[in-house]
């Protein structure tokens, strides 16, 4: 099929690859001209593993394009797949302005029957919303169809996710519409929902949200553990062996960030709100985790009166491991507060720190170059984001080039006797 993707973030990018690894003609469309030029010129704009590997094998063999051109990409082709962002406003709702500015888009560019597709996480009735803005632009009143396909991949393993989803759900109001994304995903072999848009946009937040709350629920778990003298791992192991909870999601630590659960999870209540409904409920999922991401900080304090020019290590700082991405990363809360405590900060990641330069500017914090640069002289290490390479650090040599032993594991990857042994005072998170 020839197939526009507008919008060549991480799921538009991500998307329109795999599209194109499936045997379909794909052009990205973004209006970020550097963008498209660094595109065109091979370079991957983000990290997500595989993705440099899928772009260059199907740009080589003339599958996947990119264009700054939005009039022409979608004259030629059949579907288009919306898939620009929709950041949030100041009152927690998705702000649709880049998606009805694609809208206008499209309704200008109509030249024959083609299915617009969200991708982009939007609050329900979107789509409705979306057929309307179009139609005012479709002068020449050429037919088109709506649907809403939304996405569920994880940064990091995004290529994955889109090869191999745990399920594919279509949103339509006809049949017609139903065939071309039917045809379109037959070849991944996935269970496909095919349900109405409203649905398929409802099934997109209410999953994100679940396991949000999830996250907020076990976390809430870990500090009555913390208390009590449980482990919080055990108790999860517990738990999730029940087939009715599920084992995914329970994996208490200083709390999820990233650019989809809390911007979705604020979408969601305010969706909800503007319905007629209090979604409470999520609101405390979002305080939890407010909360949790500061746990490092409570436990320091704890230990110190003051935070006042202490040395503190901080290892991982984008919001999970294998993504270079810092958006809403607890790194960014945690080191802030540490700062504004009077704390001086060494930092490290493997590939993120490219973009905590651009966050903490001007000497704000130091950099590393290893993990072992920055835990030299520290008084306490915190660990952010559970990198594999952190698990296989030589923990002896960290805790000898240290100052004080103080182990923050902010996501529980080291066993706490062991590391007690070596003479750490170890904190985990529920343990
Ligand atoms: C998420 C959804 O998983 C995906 O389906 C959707 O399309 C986009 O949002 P992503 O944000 O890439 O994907 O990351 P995910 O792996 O889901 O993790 C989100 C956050 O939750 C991370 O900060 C992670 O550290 C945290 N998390 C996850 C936990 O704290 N505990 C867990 O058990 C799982």
């Amino acid at each position: 099929m020839k197939i526009a993707v507008i919008g060549a973030g991480y799921v538009g990018l991500v998307t329109g690859s795999c599209f194109a690894d499936l045997g379909n003609d794909v052009v990205c469309i973004d209006n970020d001209t550097e963008k498209i030029k660094k595109l065109n010129s091979g370079v991957i704009p983000i990290y997500e593993p595989g993705l440099d590997n899928l772009v260059s094998i199907n740009t080589l063999e003339g599958r996947l394009t990119f264009t700054d051109n939005i009039e022409q990409g979608i004259s030629n082709s059949e579907v288009i797949f919306i898939a620009v962002g929709t950041p949030p406003k100041d009152d927690g709702s998705a702000d649709l302005s880049a998606i009805e500015n694609v809208a206008k888009h499209i309704g200008a560019s109509l030249n024959s029957y083609k299915l617009i597709v969200e991708k982009s996480t939007v609050p329900v009735r979107t789509g409705e919303w979306l057929r309307g803005t179009i139609e005012k632009y479709n002068r020449n009143k050429v037919e088109f169809d709506v649907a809403s396909n939304p996405e569920f991949l994880r940064e990091g393993s995004a290529i994955q996710d889109f090869i191999n989803p745990d399920r594919v759900v279509i949103g339509v109001n006809n049949e017609k519409a139903a065939q071309v994304l039917l045809k379109l995903y037959e070849p991944l072999n996935a269970p496909i929902l095919v349900t109405d848009i409203n649905s398929a946009e409802i099934i997109k937040h209410a999953s994100n949200a679940f396991l949000s709350m999830k996250i907020s629920f076990i976390n809430a778990i870990a500090n009555v553990c913390d208390l009590a003298g449980a482990d919080v791992k055990k108790v999860a192991k517990g738990m999730g062996l029940d087939n009715r909870i599920g084992e995914g999601f329970l994996n208490a630590g200083i709390g999820f960030g990233g650019f989809c659960f809390p911007k979705d999870l604020d979408a969601l209540i305010a969706i909800s709100n503007k319905l007629g409904y209090d979604f409470n409920l999520l609101k405390e999922v979002r305080n939890i985790n407010d909360k949790q991401k500061l746990t490092p900080i409570v436990k320091l304090k704890k230990l110190w009166p003051s935070l006042k020019d202490k040395e503190i290590a901080i290892l991982g700082l984008a919001f999970k491991p294998n993504t270079d991405d810092m958006r809403l990363a607890p790194a960014i809360d945690i080191i802030n507060v540490l700062l504004s405590e009077g704390s001086k900060v060494k930092a490290y990641d493997p590939v993120a720190l490219e973009n905590a330069k651009k966050i903490f500017r001007n000497g704000a914090i130091t950099f590393s170059e290893t993990p072992y640069d920055a835990c030299l002289n520290a008084d306490a290490l915190i660990i952010v984001t559970e990198w594999n390479q952190f698990k296989y650090l030589d923990l002896l040599k960290v805790k000898n080039s240290m100052k004080d032993n103080i182990l923050i594991d902010g996501r529980n990857i080291y066993d706490p006797h062991k590391v007690n042994k070596l003479g750490f005072r170890y904190f985990g998170v529920g343990r």
